[in-house]
């Protein structure tokens, strides 16, 4: 199977940014890592970033027919964006939510999600082994 692993806004600072929260390692060095894991399961995986709601709804209408499952960690955009709830809902590739904290143990504006109603499942808490055990969840 082929997987997106598109992440959201602030991800592309993963490594630099709170890594008492998200960790010390980078999303190049994070995205390595899920590829190698994808690839010792017999699949692959491509990756993406971007800061841009617009963009990232771009990637998922153009992730139809070409992905079997993408694993989509929005980033703050998780918590507002109809923008990017709309373009889930939209396509017909299946879609994990993750996050890489417990956004539950956190403020109260991150206990609210608009995407997970339209996605398949969530995975939050694991730091980068969210990423790995939503890839996972595609092939288990
Ligand atoms: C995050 C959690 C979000 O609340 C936050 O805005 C992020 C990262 C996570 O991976 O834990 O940027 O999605």
């Amino acid at each position: 199977m082929k997987f997106l692993v598109l992440n959201g806004v602030n991800l592309n600072l993963t490594g630099r940014r709170e890594k008492g929260v998200y960790g010390a390692e980078t999303l190049d060095a994070i995205n390595a890592e899920l590829l190698a894991f994808c690839k010792e399961h017999g699949h692959t995986a491509d990756f993406a970033q971007t800061n841009f709601e617009g963009e990232l709804c771009e990637k998922l209408h153009a992730a139809t027919g070409k992905y079997d499952g993408i694993v989509l960690n929005a980033g703050a955009f998780t918590h507002y964006s109809y923008a990017i709830r709309d373009a889930i809902a939209a396509i017909d590739v299946p879609v994990v939510e993750v996050h890489m904290s417990n956004v539950h143990a956190r403020e109260e504006f991150r206990h609210t999600s608009v995407l997970t109603e339209v996605c398949t499942g969530e995975v939050l808490g694991f730091g980068k082994n969210s990423y790995k055990l939503a890839l996972e969840s595609f092939w288990l």
